[in-house]
């Protein structure tokens, strides 16, 4: 069984495309809204809500856990070596396929994410000359817990959508990081203010990364099933 956390609806995009997969597998989802937002809280908050949280799912019989969450993912470095082998965290997939769409990189996140600077020192790790802005998007995460969607929004939520795609165009990326998995629900509303940045999309991205590895050891004890 695999575990999945966030801070509320965000890790559900993570949870679909592994499930679209994986179907088989079982997953125990976490969805933190007691705690909710993440993405405004100290770098000790964070670490302390990400060890919790993988201590409750491990108890719950997680023996893999995504962490649905780029806020939470950004303090893995700060994790203990025992919480460091069982976590996957979501912003290096991400990372990669943006450094592979070109060189010039927006990522919008939770206010946290942002100022951690992750996603630029991963994306630089991969291609030291890439230029990446990091900018905050934390009102869509209220939005999106609120119930907006795609091809469901207020007039408001339009407007915030059309004057952050406005910051964005201005910076001319070829690729566009949804560096908050809740940003995923509102996938198609941006992509089609951005139009043509291409979309990278961490939550999907990092959900497809687990499912890679978790195939081959499903198979492998699928193998070691029929040897026997
Ligand atoms: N969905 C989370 C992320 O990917 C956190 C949103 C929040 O709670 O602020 O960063």
């Amino acid at each position: 069984m695999i575990g999945i956390f966030d801070s509320g609806v965000g890790g559900l995009c993570s949870l679909k495309e592994y499930r679209r997969l994986i179907p088989r597998e079982s997953i125990v989802y976490l969805g933190d809204r007691k705690n909710a937002p993440y993405g405004t809280k100290s770098k000790k908050e964070v670490i302390d809500l990400a060890k919790r949280n993988v201590r409750v799912l491990q108890e719950m019989g997680a023996e893999r856990i995504l962490i649905a969450c780029c806020t939470a993912s950004s303090v893995y470095r700060y994790l203990n070596a025992d919480e460091k082998a069982i976590v996957f965290p979501i912003i290096a997939p991400a990372a990669l396929e943006a450094a592979r769409i070109g060189n010039r990189i927006t990522v919008i996140s939770t206010e946290h994410t942002a100022s951690s600077h992750v996603f630029k020192e991963e994306i630089r790790r991969i291609s030291s000359d890439a230029d990446v802005t990091e900018l905050a998007a934390q009102q869509l995460v209220a939005m999106v817990e609120r119930g907006a969607r795609d091809g469901n929004l207020t007039e408001d939520d339009g407007k915030l959508l059309d004057s952050l795609a406005t910051r964005i165009i201005a910076l001319s990326p070829k690729a566009l990081i949804l560096g908050c998995t809740h940003f995923s629900h509102l996938e198609g509303e941006i992509a089609k203010r951005v139009y043509p940045t291409v979309i990278v999309n961490a939550a999907k991205l990092g959900a497809r990364a687990l499912a890679n590895e978790r195939r081959s050891v499903i198979s492998e004890r699928r193998g070691r099933l029929t040897f026997m």
